[in-house]
């Protein structure tokens, strides 16, 4: 089989790369998540051109958990089917990630933050994505009857055990983010990254979690910046049937999306007269606030992703649009 050529221009520059926090690692600004898109009710012929798409826009990052499909599960089996086929030349250039936390398997031990599910659940991911080690592995939810320590112990392990090369994070508050940072630090595995959701319809990060990265010198890789794909042109005509909100695997309610209509539409002008589409401007927005890495999107078409991966043309806001889109929101 004659390897795919992805593009010798892929670090020309049109991508740009932030260190995560005070470590060593870069990230692309723009890092693809697998969420949806990847399961087994998905095609994989689209879903190939988004992975190749995305590494030849230079995209070394791509995202995913233990859960992700449908069904759960599905979204790393068949990544890992396409990561044979195209990316095994390139593994050194990917950092490549998975997640534990949410339900897996019945009984006591398939979901939330023991020892026993975490390591457990880590050795099933790489078993269906056909690797020894993942670059991030993270915590995905905080799990409010197992101890911090517990579960920051199997990350440490996971580390130590070189099936991770670090640890991460995701869905912590501000004040359990901070002690499983202090924690991960006594075991000598400092937390890589926290990974939070954040978009211009989400700001809740901005109430004391950005702070508690930037003190702890942890990075930031935010989920969700198109909220789902509502802070996108999709929904300005109603709930397509081939849309997240549309499709019943997708996670968006058609309910979410008649409830913040009015205020998408508010931004329209504005990232128009930025010479932007609203999904642009969205994802730019994210990457304005200097505590993030990177913002993880997802694209159930390579035709979203090149849409979306043209924000790097303009990351900058001026005070005024600032102002003009923080007064969008408020309501009369
Ligand atoms: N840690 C966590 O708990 C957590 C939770 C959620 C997500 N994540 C991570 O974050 C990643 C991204 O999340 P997300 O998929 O919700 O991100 P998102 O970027 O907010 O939404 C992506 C969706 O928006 C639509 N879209 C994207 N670009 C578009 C465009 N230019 N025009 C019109 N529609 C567009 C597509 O949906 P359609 O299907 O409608 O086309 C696409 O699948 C996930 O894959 C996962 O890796 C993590």
């Amino acid at each position: 089989m004659t390897a795919y050529p992805f593009d010798l221009d892929r670090y020309d520059g049109r991508m740009k790369y932030r260190r995560s926090g005070k470590s060593g690692l870069k990230l692309p600004v723009i890092s693809l998540g697998l969420w949806h898109n990847f399961g087994d009710v998905d095609d994989q012929s689209t879903a190939q051109s988004i992975l190749r798409g995305a590494f030849d826009a230079g995209i070394t990052h791509f995202d995913l958990a233990n859960n992700y499909g449908p069904p759960s599960g599905s979204a790393e089996s068949n990544f890992g089917k396409l990561f044979k086929q195209d990316f095994t030349a390139h593994r050194h250039e990917l950092v490549i990630s998975t997640k534990a936390g949410y339900l897996m398997w019945d009984g006591p031990y398939g979901e939330w933050g023991s020892r026993k599910y975490i390591l457990n659940s880590l050795e099933q991911s790489l078993q269906r994505m056909q690797m020894d080690h993942v670059d991030i592995f993270y915590h995905h939810r905080p799990d409010p009857d197992t101890p911090l320590e517990e579960s920051m112990g199997a990350l440490a392990t996971a580390v130590q055990q070189g099936k991770a090369l670090y640890a991460g994070i995701s869905n912590y508050p501000a004040d359990q983010a901070a002690e499983a940072f202090r924690i991960l630090q006594e075991m000598d595995t400092p937390c890589l990254i926290h990974q939070p959701r954040y978009s211009l319809l989400d700001r809740s990060i901005e109430n004391g979690l950005t702070e508690v990265l930037d003190t702890h010198g942890v990075g930031c890789i935010t989920y969700s910046p198109l909220a789902q794909g509502q802070l996108t042109n999709r929904y300005l005509e109603g709930i397509p049937s081939n849309s997240r909100a549309g499709k019943s695997s997708g996670f968006l309610k058609e309910s979410e999306v008649k409830g913040n209509i009015g205020q998408i539409r508010n931004l329209l002008p504005i990232a128009e007269a930025r010479g932007q589409s609203l999904a642009q401007m969205a994802l730019a927005w994210t990457l304005a606030n200097p505590t993030v890495t990177s913002t993880l999107i997802g694209a159930s078409s390579i035709e979203q992703l090149k849409e979306n991966l043209q924000c790097l043309k303009n990351l900058d806001f001026s005070a005024e649009e600032m102002t003009r889109i923080n007064s969008s929101f408020i309501k009369v």
